[in-house]
């Protein structure tokens, strides 16, 4: 087994709440175990324009309360490359980098497998850093947790708004391909309804629940639209519902990118340190393309081809049938 002597650490694609604290044990759990550490700026771009530098212990001092990352992060087409990876893993080998610790999501993990099957010699662990909350072998993801409370905080918000005026609000959240956020935060706010993009909402059914609603002494109501909803857009839909419930006043707020900053909640101050220290433990005991998750509340290794192939997500039953019977 080769043994670690010096790690790089990066974060990559979208950003989310909880990457600094898992930097912060990353850098601080390699220094305690006598490693060398690198800092990576703006994730695979920082490798191929070597914009790299030695951290220390107090390089990390302080940033646990800061939403973003401290290294930076990009979405990197050139890393997609042969000629991309080859200008990084010469980087890399120049600085005497053995081992890489990757903070992100399916994209992240797609290229540092390429990248690792490709140059075995460069051992890699991933650590699941996104806010949608879809990759298989970690039921939480870092940044969902912080994400879901910016955007429950938001939709609170309007409902006391919604309240006032007797207005139907259509809200659209981040998550790209998965509605982890929307239903969280569709039973945390008592959304009337929730449509997501793991299952279809027909706009009649939705039309009937919202007509229900009123007839039932609703004067206000809220539907979160995941924004993966495959009935067309937030925009289409508030349209089709306005056409047939006229009493309403309808009004569409999509939240945006807001979701994805803030301090990081404990939960998620918590689970980035956890991942941190697991993941450079990880590499230490000789584990390469695999990525460190919460099983459990247990940390647990999953090989990064499983994230990948089997992270088709899937959500709470009981979430699910909720929604419905509390909403009435
Ligand atoms: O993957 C995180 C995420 O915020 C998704 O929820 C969203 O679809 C996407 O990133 C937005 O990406 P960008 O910031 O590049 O527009």
């Amino acid at each position: 087994m080769h043994k670690i002597s010096k790690i790089a650490v990066l974060t990559s694609g979208g950003d989310a709440p909880g990457m600094n604290p898992c930097i912060r044990a990353v850098v601080r759990t390699a220094i305690f175990n006598g490693l060398n550490v690198v800092g990576v700026r703006q994730g695979y771009k920082g490798l191929i324009e070597n914009d790299m530098y030695d951290m220390e212990t107090r390089s990390v001092s302080n940033i646990l309360s800061l939403g973003g990352t401290i290294l930076k992060t990009a979405r990197c087409l050139p890393f997609r490359t042969d000629e991309g990876m080859e200008t990084a893993y010469q980087n890399i080998k120049a600085r005497g980098i053995d081992g890489l610790v990757v903070i992100g999501g399916d994209g992240t993990f797609t290229g540092a497998l390429r990248f690792s099957k490709k140059y075995p010699d460069i051992a890699i662990i991933g650590i699941p850093g996104t806010i949608d909350n879809d990759l298989y072998g970690s039921t939480y993801t870092l940044g969902f947790d912080t994400a879901t409370n910016t955007v429950i905080e938001a939709i609170d918000k309007i409902r006391d708004t919604a309240d006032a005026h007797d207005r139907l609000f259509f809200i659209e959240v981040m998550g790209r391909d998965s509605g982890a956020i929307a239903l969280r935060a569709g039973i945390s706010c008592g959304a009337e309804a929730i449509m997501l993009p793991e299952k279809l909402t027909a706009i009649e059914d939705l039309i009937k629940n919202l007509k229900d609603g009123q007839s039932n002494k609703k004067s206000s109501s809220i539907v979160i639209v995941a924004e993966g909803d495959k009935n067309g857009g937030v925009y289409d839909i508030a349209k089709a519902v306005q056409k047939e419930v006229t009493n309403y006043d309808v009004k569409v707020t999509i939240l945006g990118h807001l979701q994805r900053g803030g301090s990081p909640s404990s939960f998620d101050r918590v689970l980035g340190s956890r991942l941190g220290f697991a993941a450079v433990n990880a590499l230490i005991a000789g584990e390469t393309q695999k990525m460190v998750g919460l099983q459990a509340n247990h940390i647990k290794l999953t090989s990064l081809e499983e994230a990948l192939t089997e992270h088709e997500f899937k959500l709470e039953e009981d979430l699910l049938q909720m929604v419905d019977v509390l909403a009435i």
